[in-house]
């Protein structure tokens, strides 16, 4: 092939060549970690400038600690709530310092016996490449059963979070008639699969018609609508002639008021989280009455609250995600640096379908050889 002229790559200097060197050897042995920091608070909607991507020294672990490689983090609507300094039941971020939140990850240093390098993990310190684990917090995950990014949705929090908000709280019955909102993500997706397995009939609604037809075409809900074309009390006497018997509300705000309009006597309604409100006022349903007149039962739940469930739920539920039986939806965002804008981006809705996960590292560099503390 000839060459062109003005293509030609320059010849390498030798200061070049152990520049590369160097950098082939840290990538090997790193010696500086990321973090992102909440730098300011937001007001109504998140902004990138509330964030600050940090560089600092690769930390150590102590006694019983563990150094992992993050691969993969969550980022939930939970933590908006968290970036504000409001009473809550969580306590909130701390300005300048480092994010929690879910992540998975292997260790690459240990001086904690029960978990040696290799280790695939998931605990509480994400937003950060690296992160330094007590082995008393950190919660070893089986990745045969699903792939590492699996542990943060379908097998992690908001998987739970979906077995306890049907079965625990919503009572679910095979005979039931089900509405899930933001159905075709994180949360709602495994809901409705979930209520599907039970024997219900399920109605989901999203904000696209693609995620309708995702939600009718792979993940086997009986009918689905995309709320921004509005008259939502409308679909859903179309959808449900019968009326609804449990609401499992992400949402709040309009499709609170559709349900509780479409909702039969003794109705119940699963109060999992309200994301309309998280950075604006939506408006109060206006009906709530309802909850007299057909003597329903509205019932709101932690999940945190709920940790003696995980065994249940596993159980429950792994084998049918490993056989396929349940589909779990992942958006994936690339980089650390990215995660505040997916963090925005998920609030926002209307980008990603199911579970968002920010991708840190590649899960397969876990078999190379690591290092002792
Ligand atoms: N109670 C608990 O312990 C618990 C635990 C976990 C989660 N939650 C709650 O469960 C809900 C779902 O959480 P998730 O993790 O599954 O998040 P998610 O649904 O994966 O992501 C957010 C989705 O919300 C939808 N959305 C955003 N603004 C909306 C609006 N104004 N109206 C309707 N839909 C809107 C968007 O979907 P579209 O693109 O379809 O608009 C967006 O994709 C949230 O309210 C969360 O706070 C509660």
């Amino acid at each position: 092939m000839a060459l062109e002229f003005g293509r030609v790559a320059a010849p390498p200097s030798y200061a070049g060549i152990f520049d590369a060197y160097a950098k082939m050897r840290s990538m090997d042995s790193p010696t500086k970690s990321r973090e992102i920091r909440l730098r300011s608070r937001p007001t109504g909607w998140p902004v990138p400038d509330n964030f600050e991507l940090v560089e600092v020294p690769l930390p150590k672990p102590g006694d019983g600690e563990v150094l992992v490689r993050n691969t993969h983090m969550s980022v939930d609507p939970y933590m908006r709530g968290r970036m504000s300094d409001a009473p809550s039941y969580v306590p909130p971020f701390k300005l300048g310092e480092a994010i929690g939140g879910a992540a998975v990850g292997y260790v690459v240093a240990s001086r904690a016996e029960r978990l040696p390098l290799g280790t695939w993990l998931r605990h509480d310190r994400g937003w950060r490449d690296y992160a330094i684990v007590s082995a008393s917090k950190a919660e070893p995950i089986d990745i045969n059963l699903a792939p590492p990014s699996a542990f943060l949705g379908v097998l992690g929090m908001t998987g739970l979070t979906a077995y306890v908000g049907l079965h625990e709280i919503g009572g679910l019955k095979p005979s039931d008639v089900v509405f899930i909102s933001s159905a075709a993500d994180a949360v709602g997706s495994v809901a409705g699969q979930l209520a599907k397995l039970q024997g219900a009939t399920t109605i989901g609604s999203a904000g696209s018609d693609e995620k309708v037809a995702y939600l009718k075409n792979e993940l086997g809900f009986d009918a689905a609508f995309n709320y921004k074309d509005g008259n939502l009390s409308k679909r859903l006497r179309e959808l449900a002639p019968g009326g609804i018997d449990l609401y499992f509300d992400n949402v709040g705000g309009e499709q609170l008021e559709a349900a509780l309009s479409a909702l039969n006597d003794y109705g119940r309604i699963v109060a999992c989280g309200m994301i309309s409100q998280y950075n604006e006022a939506a408006p109060a349903p206006r009906n709530l009455m309802n909850i007299v007149r057909k003597r329903l039962t509205m019932r709101g739940f932690i999940v945190f609250d709920h940790g003696s469930r995980a065994t249940d739920f596993l159980r429950d539920v792994a084998p049918a995600v490993k056989t396929g039986k349940i589909k779990f939806p992942e958006s994936f965002v690339d980089g650390l640096e990215n995660a505040p804008q997916a963090f925005i981006d998920m609030l926002r809705g209307g980008k990603y379908v199911g579970k968002v996960v920010v991708r840190l590292a590649d899960e397969r560099n876990a078999t190379k050889k690591t290092s002792a503390a």
